[in-house]
C-alpha cells in the first residue's frame, strides 16, 4: 500500500514537472517593409520558459520588416520579467515642429510573450496589438520639457531608488548648454545598463550635443494578466535650464499610463497557467527534474496540434526513456522501503 502510493505521488509529481516544459516555435524573418513574409518554423520544449514572438513593421517601404519566434532564453533584448504573459515595446513621443501636430506618439518594435505550448504562433502576428499605447498628459509634458534654455544642464551618473523618493541633485554638477538641450536616461538593469544599480534606477543626465526637440522615450512592459506595467527604461530631452532633474523623471515617470488593445489576442483571457503547476516537494523528484522534457507534456494537457512533426517523434523517444528511469527509479524505492 505504501509503494502503491509512493509510486502515485512520483507519478503525479513528474507528470507535473513535465508540465512545465513548453513548445515554443522558433523561426525569424525579414522582409520589404510591411509585406509580412512568413517563415517555416519548427517547435521545441524548452524547461520553465516563455514563448515570445517579435514583431518589427516599419510603414517606411525602404526599410526592413522582420518576424521572431523564440523561446525568451534566446533573445537578449528581453529584460528580466516577472510574470510569463506579457506585451513589451518601445514607445516615444516628441513635439512636432509643425504646431499642427504637436505631440506626437510614436511605437516601435513589440514583443508578445505567453505560457501555453506553441502560443507564439508566427501566422497570428497580426493579432498582437500595434503598441501598448502609453500616454502622458500634454500639459505635464508642456510643463517638464519646453520653456527657455539659456543656461545650463544637470550633469549627473547616480543610482536612484525604484520610487525615485530621493530627488536631491546636490551631488549633481551643471554644465554650460546654451541653445542645445538638456537630457537625461533612466535605465533599470537590463542588457543595456551600464551601470549596476540592483532593482533601482541607473540614472545619468547629460547637455546634449545640438538643438533637438523635447521627447521622452520608453521600452515598458503590460504584463496581461496582472494588467499592471512597469518601465524599463526613460529618455528625455527637455528645453529649460536644468530641466534635466530627478523630479522631472520623477513626474514623467508617474505621469505614464498604458492601454493595450488586446481584444485579438484570443488567449489572454483564458490561457492555462501552466507556470503555477509546481511540484510540492523538488528533492523527491531528483535527477528526472532536468530529463521529464518532450512528449509528456502533450499528453498532459492535450495542448499538441498537428502543426508539431520532427520535435514530436524526438519527444516521443524521450518519453520512453523518462518512464524508463522513472520505472528504475520506483523499483528501486520499492526495495529501499521494503527493506
Ligand atoms: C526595427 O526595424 C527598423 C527598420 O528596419 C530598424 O531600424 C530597427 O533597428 C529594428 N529594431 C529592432 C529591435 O529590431
Ligand atoms: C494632446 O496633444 C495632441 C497634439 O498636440 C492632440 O492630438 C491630443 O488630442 C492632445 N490630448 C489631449 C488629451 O488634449
Ligand atoms: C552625495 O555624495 C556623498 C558622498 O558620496 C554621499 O554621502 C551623500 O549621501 C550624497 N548625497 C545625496 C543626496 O545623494
Ligand atoms: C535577472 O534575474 C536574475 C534572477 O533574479 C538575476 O540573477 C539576473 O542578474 C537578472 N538580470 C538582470 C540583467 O538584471
Ligand atoms: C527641475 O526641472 C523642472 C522643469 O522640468 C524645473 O521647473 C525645476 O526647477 C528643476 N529643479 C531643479 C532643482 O533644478
Ligand atoms: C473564459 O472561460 C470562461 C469559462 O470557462 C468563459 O465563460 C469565458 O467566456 C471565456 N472568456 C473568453 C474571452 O473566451
Amino acid at each position: 500500500m505504501l509503494n502503491l502510493s509512493c509510486f502515485v505521488a512520483l507519478l503525479f509529481l513528474s507528470l507535473n514537472h513535465s508540465i512545465s516544459a513548453l513548445s515554443c516555435y522558433e523561426c525569424q524573418s525579414t522582409f520589404p517593409a510591411s509585406s509580412i513574409c512568413l517563415p517555416p518554423c519548427t517547435t521545441r520544449f524548452v524547461l520553465d520558459s516563455t514563448c515570445v514572438l517579435m514583431r518589427n513593421i516599419s510603414l517606411e517601404p525602404s526599410d526592413v520588416g522582420s518576424l521572431r519566434a523564440a523561446h525568451i532564453g534566446d533573445v537578449s533584448t528581453i529584460p528580466n520579467i516577472t510574470e510569463k504573459s506579457f506585451i513589451f515595446g518601445e514607445e516615444a513621443v516628441y513635439l512636432n515642429p509643425s504646431p499642427t501636430v504637436g505631440w506626437d506618439w510614436e511605437y516601435g518594435p513589440i514583443t508578445y510573450g505567453c505560457d501555453t505550448n506553441g502560443c507564439n504562433e508566427p501566422g497570428d502576428v497580426n493579432r498582437l496589438p500595434n503598441a501598448l499605447n502609453a500616454r502622458i498628459p500634454n500639459a505635464t509634458l508642456e510643463r517638464l520639457l519646453l520653456g527657455d534654455l539659456d543656461n545650463s544642464c544637470y550633469v549627473c551618473n547616480t543610482c536612484v531608488d525604484s520610487d525615485v523618493t530621493n530627488t536631491d541633485m546636490s551631488n549633481c554638477t551643471k554644465q554650460p548648454c546654451q541653445s542645445h538641450a538638456c537630457g537625461f536616461v533612466a535605465t533599470r538593469n537590463s542588457p543595456s545598463s551600464t551601470a549596476q544599480c540592483n532593482a533601482a534606477w541607473h540614472y545619468s543626465s547629460y547637455c546634449m550635443g545640438s538643438r533637438e526637440v523635447a521627447q521622452v522615450d520608453m521600452t515598458l512592459i503590460y504584463y496581461i494578466r496582472s494588467k499592471s506595467f512597469y518601465i524599463y527604461q526613460m529618455e528625455a530631452i527637455c528645453l529649460s535650464n536644468d530641466c534635466n532633474n530627478m523630479t522631472t523623471f520623477k513626474q514623467l515617470k508617474d505621469a505614464v499610463t498604458v492601454d493595450p488593445d488586446l481584444t485579438c489576442l484570443i488567449d489572454y483571457s483564458n490561457s492555462s497557467t501552466t507556470t503555477s503547476i509546481r511540484p510540492v516537494t523538488s528533492t523527491a523528484v531528483g535527477g528526472l527534474t532536468s530529463t521529464a522534457v518532450g512528449g509528456l507534456t502533450s499528453t498532459a494537457t492535450g495542448g499538441l496540434t498537428s502543426t508539431l512533426t520532427g520535435s514530436t517523434e524526438g519527444s516521443g523517444s524521450e518519453q520512453i526513456f523518462i518512464n524508463t528511469k522513472l520505472f528504475i527509479f520506483v523499483i528501486f524505492s520499492f526495495y529501499f522501503i521494503k527493506f
